[in-house]
């Protein structure tokens, strides 16, 4: 039932985006962080998210595990699910972007034309991050328990084992596990944050 646009028309509100942004005293913007399971982008988010909150600024994290509990439950993780899953936190993240908000999005996103697709609709908005942490290190930490159970035949397709994982060629930011902390990772995303002018 995609013929429907053509009976849909756009309104325009009379508040616009810079005044939005003008009462919140930042910029909206998506910070796209893309990486393996268990690489550590929902917690590098998260304390990110904290960290601005404390600072008076609005963000809010879209965590890929947490919107296929409702927006994307009925996407499993074929390639066309992944590709679905992007493209729905893609115009979630745009649709916060315009209100004003810090939108870090959280989400394997392991295809390159899937996420270059979110940059070109996003445009300046589009901050891609790359939380750069080996499969091994992943693998060793297994938070979830996920890559015992891949090991073990009981999980098929899982990204970087299975199923492809392409990193990004030119992220505006890179984040590496041997950096430091999570909190480290957070602060340097706060720093980026602060330098692009995007928390005035
Ligand atoms: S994707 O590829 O961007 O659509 O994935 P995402 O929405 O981020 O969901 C990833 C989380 O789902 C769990 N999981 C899997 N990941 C990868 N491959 C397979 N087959 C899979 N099955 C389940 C896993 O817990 C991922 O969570 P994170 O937080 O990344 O570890």
């Amino acid at each position: 039932d995609v013929g429907c646009s053509s009976n849909i028309r756009w309104h325009e509100s009379p508040v616009t985006r810079d005044a939005r942004e003008r009462q919140l005293d930042q910029r909206g913007c998506v910070l796209w962080m893309t990486g393996l399971s268990g690489s550590g982008k929902s917690t590098v988010a998260f304390t990110l998210e904290h960290l601005l909150q404390e600072k008076g600024k609005v963000c809010y994290v879209l965590d890929g595990d947490n919107v296929r509990h409702g927006l994307c439950k009925d996407l499993g993780f074929t390639r066309e699910s992944r590709e679905e899953n992007i493209r729905r936190m893609g115009e979630v993240a745009k649709l916060m972007a315009n209100a004003g908000i810090v939108t870090v999005v959280s989400i394997i996103s392991p295809f390159a034309e899937d996420r270059d697709r979110v940059r070109s609709s996003l445009g300046a908005d589009f901050h891609e991050v790359y939380v750069k942490v080996p499969l091994s290190v992943c693998e060793e930490r297994d938070p979830k328990g996920l890559y015992r159970k891949v090991r073990e035949g009981k999980i098929k397709g899982f990204t970087g084992v299975d199923s492809p994982y392409e990193a990004p060629r030119s992220p505006e930011v890179t984040l590496e596990a041997a950096r430091g902390e999570p909190a480290d990772m957070a602060k340097e995303l706060y720093e980026y944050l602060e330098e692009k002018g995007l928390l005035k």
